[in-house]
């Protein structure tokens, strides 16, 4: 007996693909990173992260532009700055090196949508995302006193004229803190991307690298959540919801396909998926020795976040995946 039914009636050909396809990528999707330094025509490629590059200033907005002629939307912004300290001061005020960024971007581009990250690790002598008890060598971040930082972070990033805040430290009580600092700034309309779901990743190893954020001692462990907890993301995403986040992220990416499918299905805000720097080597590493097809693995990777839920993706594949899109 031969088969009535027979799915690859239409895989026949690619025009039929085309027209039964469920998913598809398209630019309007991606977020594209971009690291901050302090000089000017500085641009210094990351060497764990092939043609991602430390920029300063006037380059970033050389970047936002072609960016945003890519037909890329947003980029997100990360700070290095020139001084770090136990206070982060190069997070919250208002001449850091992410404050100044922003401004010369929105000047340039007033219509790319310009997030930036709310963390302090870039930011501190210590490397971690919050404050520490003098002292403390073990990592275990001052939960409150880090919220008061986190609220002046944000404040100072909106008036610089950041679109769209996305704090990432994972501190109980962020999205609120924050929410709380910008409505009391006269900032109410401006949406939190609240990295909800973000777990203590080895993949982040080459962003370290590009943002000078490692870690001086301990680890992200007693913030970030464990790669073993499915269930305790969709917690995690409930108190953000609660407390205001307007969009939500599973970071990283590749390996939590289940967590971004789980939180789709868990609320209703838009969902991005982060495709971490870890990701992006390991993808760069393979390509550049000819063991696999780039553009083809990286538009499948694409397609699959968006197929496991991902509205959004931010990814530093992004230019690419924009002049690969048919
Ligand atoms: C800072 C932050 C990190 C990333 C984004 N924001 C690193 C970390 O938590 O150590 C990682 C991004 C990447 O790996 O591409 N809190
Ligand atoms: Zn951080």
């Amino acid at each position: 007996m031969f088969p009535t039914h027979r799915p690859r009636r239409l895989r026949s050909s690619s025009t039929l693909r085309r027209m039964v396809a469920e998913t598809t990528v398209t630019a309007n999707d991606l977020i594209y990173p971009l690291f901050a330094v302090p000089g000017s025509g500085v641009a210094k490629e990351v060497s764990s992260m092939p043609g991602v590059y430390q920029l300063s200033i006037d380059k970033i907005v050389e970047e936002a532009k072609e960016v945003y002629d890519l037909g890329i939307p947003a980029i997100i912004l990360f700070g290095i700055p020139d001084d770090k300290d136990t206070d982060a001061t190069g997070a919250w005020h208002d001449c850091g090196i992410v404050q100044k960024a922003t401004e010369a971007v929105k000047q340039a581009v007033p219509d790319l949508v310009t997030i930036v990250d709310t963390c302090l690790c870039e930011y501190t002598s210590h490397g971690h995302c919050g404050y520490l008890q003098t002292g403390d060598l073990s990592g275990r971040v001052l939960n409150d006193p880090t919220l008061e930082l986190l609220k002046k972070t944000a404040v100072s990033q909106a008036n610089a004229g950041a679109d769209i805040i996305a704090p990432s430290g994972m501190m109980d009580g962020f999205v609120g803190a924050i929410r709380e600092g910008l409505d009391g700034a006269g900032f109410e309309d401006i949406p939190i991307l609240s990295y909800a779901a973000k777990y203590a990743s080895a993949y982040y190893g080459p962003f370290r690298d590009a943002a000078e954020s490692t870690p001086q001692f301990g680890d992200r462990r007693t913030y970030q959540m464990d790669p073993a907890n499915g269930r305790e993301a969709i917690k995690e995403i409930e108190l953000d919801i609660a407390e205001g986040a307007d969009m939500l992220m599973v970071k990283p990416a590749l390996a939590y396909m289940d967590v971004i499918w789980r939180v789709k299905e868990a609320s209703n805000l838009p969902v991005a998926a982060y495709n971490v720097s870890g990701e992006y080597a390991m993808v760069k590493a393979a390509a550049l020795n000819g063991w696999i097809d780039e553009e083809r693995v990286v538009l499948e990777t694409m397609t699959s976040f968006k197929r496991s839920g991902a509205d959004l993706i931010l990814t530093y594949h992004a230019k690419d995946v924009a002049r690969w899109l048919p």
